[in-house]
């Protein structure tokens, strides 16, 4: 049986419009170069690339949040949700972590009971237990905020999740521990990832498939196993060098 397409993505490129010293009129500078991709049900695509190559843009873009792209990306399920390497910044502090699980649920009308119940359970599942239910994000470790910030992506129950530099901020005990937990839950909801990171480490303990950007382009894409195995683009040679 054919693997079920979550969301293609055709010659994609997108621009930004930045202003350069000298110039009067704003410069159009692109940042994505013709980057094509398929993400199907049940696997964890990595994108792996330096800093400022276009790694969230692109994830910005499948979103639909770029405004300056030309090329296709089709969406053959719901959005997906994300998830940031700041979940401080990224959960309301003002508010408790079950308001915080509950509101994906509000938004989608479930009724008070079954919200509660609902986040309750996942905050279990998290290994956080009801005793963190009316605490702030300020109370929890980064950790555990990221472990809330994932809970709060999934409990909807989307098909196929963004996470751009989940675990970068937190050591790496605690990226171990993050990364079971997303793999673990990536099979009990049945969920895609495409996961971004500048850590190759990171990206071989967790994906499937990885595809290796250089400035706005896709230089190589292969499984994991054999991308380590056996690189051929220069870049992904000198990626693994380092
Ligand atoms: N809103 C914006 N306006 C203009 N240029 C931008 C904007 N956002 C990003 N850029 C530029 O686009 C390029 C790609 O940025 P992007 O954030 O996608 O990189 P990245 O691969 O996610 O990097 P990092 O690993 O540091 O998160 C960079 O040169 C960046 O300076
Ligand atoms: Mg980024």
């Amino acid at each position: 049986m054919d693997k079920e397409l979550l969301l293609e993505v055709k010659n994609l490129s997108c621009f930004y419009e930045g202003k350069r010293k000298g110039l009067k009129k704003p410069e159009r500078k692109q940042v994505l170069k013709n980057v094509s991709l398929k993400i199907y049900k049940d696997e964890i695509v990595g994108l792996v690339g330096e800093s400022g190559c276009g790694k969230s843009t692109l994830s910005k873009a499948i979103l639909g949040l770029i405004t300056d792209c030309e090329g296709d990306v089709i969406h053959y399920s719901k959005l997906p949700q994300m998830v940031f390497q700041d979940p401080f910044s990224s959960l309301n502090p003002e508010k408790s972590i079950l308001w915080i699980l509950e509101e994906p649920l509000r938004a989608q009308g479930v009724p008070k009971q079954e919200r509660k119940e609902r986040a309750l359970k996942m905050l279990d599942r998290i290994g956080l237990g009801e005793g963190y239910a009316n605490r702030k994000p300020d109370e929890l470790s980064g950790g555990q905020r990221q472990r809330v910030a994932i809970a709060s992506a999934i409990i909807t129950h989307p098909k196929f999740l963004i996470a751009d530099e989940p675990v970068s901020a937190l050591d790496v005990t605690v990226q171990a521990q993050i990364l079971r937990l997303m793999k673990e839950l990536k099979d009990e909801f049945d969920l895609s990832y495409l996961f971004i990171s500048h850590d190759l480490d990171v990206i071989y303990q967790i994906c499937d498939r990885v595809m290796v950007m250089r400035n706005g382009e896709i230089v190589e894409e292969n499984e994991t196993q054999k991308l380590f195995d056996d690189p051929k683009h220069p870049y992904t040679k000198k990626l693994l060098n380092t």
